[in-house]
């Protein structure tokens, strides 16, 4: 059952105060799996974006990005005090009822999102992105095959609500696309986060100079692919519309 007060914004705006320095120091994961995985788009829509962190890399490298969320307070903090300069479009938005006008952006995704919600809420959710979203749907959410990933986050929530979040299978994401009433030609799966996101990192063990490290953006979401889904940290579910 999802936690209810994780699906509010007072929460995240406490939340984020505790937790948005160390999501900034992330690598932006999802946006580089993106720009890997899509050659043939140009405007993205992040929903729930929080940190903005993967939006703001698509906006970087060339993309018409827009970061959204509905807790305002946290894009005002982005956007006026840390990156003043941005060329990402910030936007406040709920996830239930988005302001833009059908087919809006090429790609909508949204990274860690869908954990908070229940079936209804999601399937409401998916037709809100399948009207605004002219091409794909992409999100991505945590796998409940990795049982390593479900005792941290088991023992983490005791102290911190945040980690009291929903795990999916592969076939769970792919039931509620096909049970939801979105028109869609394809629904593809793929492997995201685990052991390789080690070379996200300059050097590996603090100090041995790491030789996929120029190639890192290229390689990474590829070697997710041969890990096993026991090892897997999230499901990244991509869905093309029929339009
Ligand atoms: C775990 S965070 C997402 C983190 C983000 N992917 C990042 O990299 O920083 C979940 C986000 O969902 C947002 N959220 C929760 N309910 C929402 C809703 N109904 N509409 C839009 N955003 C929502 C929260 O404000 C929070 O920023």
């Amino acid at each position: 059952m999802p936690n209810i007060q994780l699906q509010k914004g007072e929460f995240w705006e406490k939340s984020w105060k505790k937790h948005i320095q160390d999501y900034l120091k992330a690598p932006p994961r999802a946006g580089i799996f993106i720009a890997n995985y899509f050659k043939n788009i140009k405007t993205v829509l992040e929903i729930a974006g929080g940190s903005c962190r993967d939006s703001r890399y698509l906006a970087n490298i060339g993309y018409k990005a827009t970061g959204s969320d509905f807790d305002e307070k946290t894009l005002n903090y982005l956007q006026n005090e840390l990156f003043i300069n941005d060329k990402l479009n910030y936007s406040k938005q709920d996830a239930f009822n988005l302001t833009f006008a059908n087919d809006s952006f090429d790609l909508i995704f949204h990274n860690g999102f869908f954990i908070y919600f229940n079936d209804e809420q999601i399937k409401q959710m998916l037709k809100e992105q399948a009207r605004v979203a002219k091409k794909y749907i992409v999100f991505f959410v945590h796998n409940s095959k990795n049982k390593k990933l479900v005792k941290i986050f088991e023992n983490k929530a005791k102290s911190d609500e945040l980690y009291k979040v929903r795990f999916f299978n592969a076939a769970k994401t792919v039931d509620l696309i096909k049970n939801s009433s979105i028109n869609y030609k394809n629904i593809k799966i793929k492997k995201f986060g685990g052991f390789y996101d080690l070379f996200y990192k300059k050097f590996l063990k603090g100090w041995i100079p790491n030789p996929v490290y120029p190639f890192r953006k290229l390689l990474i979401p590829k070697l997710y692919q041969l890990q096993k889904w026991e090892n897997t940290e999230r499901i990244c579910c991509i869905v093309e519309l029929e339009k």
